[in-house]
């Protein structure tokens, strides 16, 4: 019988502030389920966390403790490609090239950029403006077919779209147009304490974010205190913003459809919503702490790991910036 071909994802989480149940939820979950069906790249995207002031030393450490969270989270270091960003430089060549075929118009419409830079007033650096591009380089460079994500990146994805269509339009088939895969529950957790706003891993209240690595006793905390509303009804509906959020926590860690997990809770009040909510969040960090603490003990094994997978991720991203090299007209070195 004829094998056929895997296709690919790549995705990547941005070494900033800590992991956090968002990521999990939004992205990390995805990614491990996926992770037999594909063949899949997950990197530490170290190069993009540099559009805003790091500390050295933070960020090395940050870097690596990412990378330790992806392995405990159940992503198999055999089956995937694990790397940091800056390991594989293929990424930042990419980008240059890709920079000469994205407008600044489209670049200027981009959320993120416009929430960035008004955060951070006093760096509004090119690279926060180009950080799409690198992104699109990130994902183009494997020929990738499928990136999960959550919601908020829809707009980048969008931009790594068109700027494949343009390339291949302009040079013949070169990048596959890759599609997003955004969860249907759970796209968009938002922060336990302005539900408005998504659950941010750089939030300077650290009320308003679960990390994964928080002990149990200070996830109870944070849920307990989570903004609910007033009228102690709970049903996923309009403008109950911190009630939907509470329940789509709940309804994708317990596996629970919405309209079973609202029947679950039928009639219960916030409270024992809030005690639920916390456990199953407990539970199902307990076995990610308990790996991630063995793992940390065995760095030889992580660098072993990264080694590896940033030398394949090369080997592979080559053949894509070498193509491109030719059908844009550079001289070919061999
Ligand atoms: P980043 O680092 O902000 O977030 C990493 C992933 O987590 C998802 N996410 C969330 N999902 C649900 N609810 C939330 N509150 C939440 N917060 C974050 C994000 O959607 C993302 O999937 N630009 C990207 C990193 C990146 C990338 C890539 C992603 C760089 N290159 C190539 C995919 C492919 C970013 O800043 O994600």
């Amino acid at each position: 019988m004829e094998k056929v071909k895997k296709k690919v994802i790549f995705s990547g989480i941005q070494p900033s502030g800590c992991l956090t149940l968002g990521n999990y939820i939004g992205a990390l979950k995805n990614w491990i389920k996926l992770q037999d069906e594909y063949n899949c790249c997950f990197s530490v995207v170290d190069l993009h966390s540099l559009t805003v002031r790091q500390d050295p030393k933070e960020l090395r450490r940050r870097c690596m403790d990412f990378l330790v969270q992806y392995i405990a989270c159940g992503l198999d270091p055999e089956k995937n490609l694990l790397f940091f960003q800056s390991h594989v430089s293929t990424h930042a060549e990419l980008a240059w090239i890709l920079n000469c075929y994205t407008y600044m118009g489209e670049l200027s419409r981009m959320t993120q950029f416009k929430d960035k830079s008004a955060k951070h007033e006093d760096n509004i650096n090119s690279g926060l403006f180009t950080y799409p591009v690198l992104m699109a380089s990130d994902i183009l460079l494997y020929q990738t077919d499928l990136v999960p994500v959550g919601s908020d990146q829809k707009q980048h994805l969008e931009i790594a779209r068109d700027i494949a269509l343009r390339f291949n339009h302009i040079y013949g088939e070169t990048f596959t147009v890759p599609e997003g895969y955004i969860p249907e529950v759970g796209a968009r957790i938002m922060s336990l304490q302005e539900p408005t706003k998504k659950m941010s891993k750089s939030d300077d209240n650290e009320n308003a974010f679960i990390a994964l690595l928080d002990s149990p006793d200070v996830i109870r905390r944070k849920v307990k205190r989570a903004v609910t509303d007033s009228d102690n009804e709970i049903r996923f509906a309009e403008g109950k913003d911190g009630i939907n959020n509470l329940l789509s926590i709940y309804s994708s860690l317990s596996g629970k459809n919405m309209q079973q997990t609202e029947e679950h809770f039928a009639d219960k009040g916030y409270g024992q919503l809030k005690e639920e909510v916390a456990e199953v969040v407990v539970e199902s960090l307990r076995p990610i702490q308990e790996k991630y603490k063995q793992m940390m003990n065995d760095k030889d094994y992580v660098q072993q790991i990264y080694t590896a997978s940033a030398e394949k991720a090369l080997s592979i991203s080559s053949r894509t910036l070498k193509k491109v090299y030719k059908k844009v007209g550079f001289v070919p070195k061999n």
